[in-house]
């Protein structure tokens, strides 16, 4: 079938209609459906980097990221190497050592499963490290020991959960946060301790991804249906994902199943304003996919949803503690 028949199929098929002609196979599979229509977006690839370029791309993509923090911190008149930082949701530790790498003061990088520190990433680590070296153009011997380049790096590591961090009040002047609030089961909490560990005046950058967008449930082919993850439950997109399209329970939890679903309009209502201060707030939206939206999708969608919601990639937020 062409693209443009499988869109004329999918738009006049209901959720269910969908559900069973993606069962008897009739219907070819979401990665399918997006790369054909989407092409011009993204590409249907796995999540990890494999190749010395795609770690290369992965560092600069975080760079960028880590040089408009920088940017926003120096408009404002801060001084990046007097910031003691925490990085929340830190991973492999990438946006730690780029921060120090740019000047900034010392960083406490936490996750509560770091893979900076995990024995079974240990090839994957040096990779990135390769890679981070790389583009400050400094030299990396790869046989050196992952957890002593933090340590020379002033990168302290925190294996703890971010609803409950054991680091003092008022004790930080920076908390950001990359790719990983969506990921926090008790962000309300975990958003309460951010508050609590910023001095009064302390910043709190944080990017993350928007749950309901095309791709929110984070990984093309792990459901089907365009959206589809809008409407389902947990359990029924664990079903669908699973048990149709044979994606295993482990890489489901460790994809989705841990997203905490939240829509714009909570995350926005939780950054109370009476707490804080609201410098900066952006829908990145996804170029292009609106006109993507299924019709039974839009009259189905969940009260608390708006189209906002569908074509909504990224949120980036800056904010200071009052
Ligand atoms: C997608 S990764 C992002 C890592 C890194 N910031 C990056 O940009 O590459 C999300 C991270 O959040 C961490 N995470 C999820 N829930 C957490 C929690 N409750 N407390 C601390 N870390 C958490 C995960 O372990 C994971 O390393």
């Amino acid at each position: 079938m062409e693209p443009v028949e499988i869109l004329g199929v999918l738009s006049s098929l209901t959720p269910d209609a969908y559900f069973q002609s993606s069962m008897s196979g009739q219907l070819p599979r979401y990665a399918f459906f997006h790369k054909a229509l989407c092409g011009f977006k993204r590409e249907i690839a796995s999540t990890s980097a494999s190749s010395e370029e795609e770690y290369g791309a992965k560092v600069r993509k975080r760079r960028k990221k880590m040089k408009r923090l920088k940017e926003l911190l120096r408009d404002r008149g801060r001084r990046l190497a007097r910031m003691t930082a925490l990085d929340l949701g830190a991973g492999f530790g990438i946006e730690a050592l780029l921060w120090r790498g740019m000047g900034g003061g010392s960083v406490i990088a936490l996750d509560r499963q770091p893979c900076a520190l995990d024995p079974n990433c240990r090839d994957q680590m040096r990779q990135w490290m390769a890679a981070v070296h790389a583009s400050i153009e400094e030299p990396f011997d790869p046989a050196q020991d992952v957890r002593a380049v933090f340590r020379q790096k002033g990168v302290e590591w925190l294996v703890a959960d971010a609803a409950s961090v054991p680091v003092d009040d008022e004790s930080l002047d920076l908390v950001f946060s990359i790719s990983s609030l969506e990921h926090i089961g008790d962000i309300e909490r975990a958003i309460s301790e951010v508050h609590r560990l910023l001095k009064p005046g302390g910043i709190f950058y944080a990017e993350w991804s928007n749950f309901y967008s095309l791709v929110g449930a984070h990984s093309p082919g792990i459901v089907d249906i365009p959206w589809g993850h809008v409407l389902l439950t947990p359990d029924e997109l664990r079903t669908l994902s699973c048990e149709l399209n044979s994606v295993s329970e482990d890489e489901f939890d460790a994809l989705v199943g841990g997203l905490n679903r939240w829509h714009l309009r909570r995350w926005r209502e939780t950054f109370d304003d009476s707490l804080w201060k609201v410098h900066e707030w952006k829908h990145l939206a996804d170029e292009g996919v609106e006109p993507l939206i299924p019709l039974w999708l839009i009259d189905r969608l969940p009260r608390e949803l708006t189209i906002v919601d569908l074509v909504t990639d990224d949120i980036r937020a800056l904010l200071e503690k009052r």
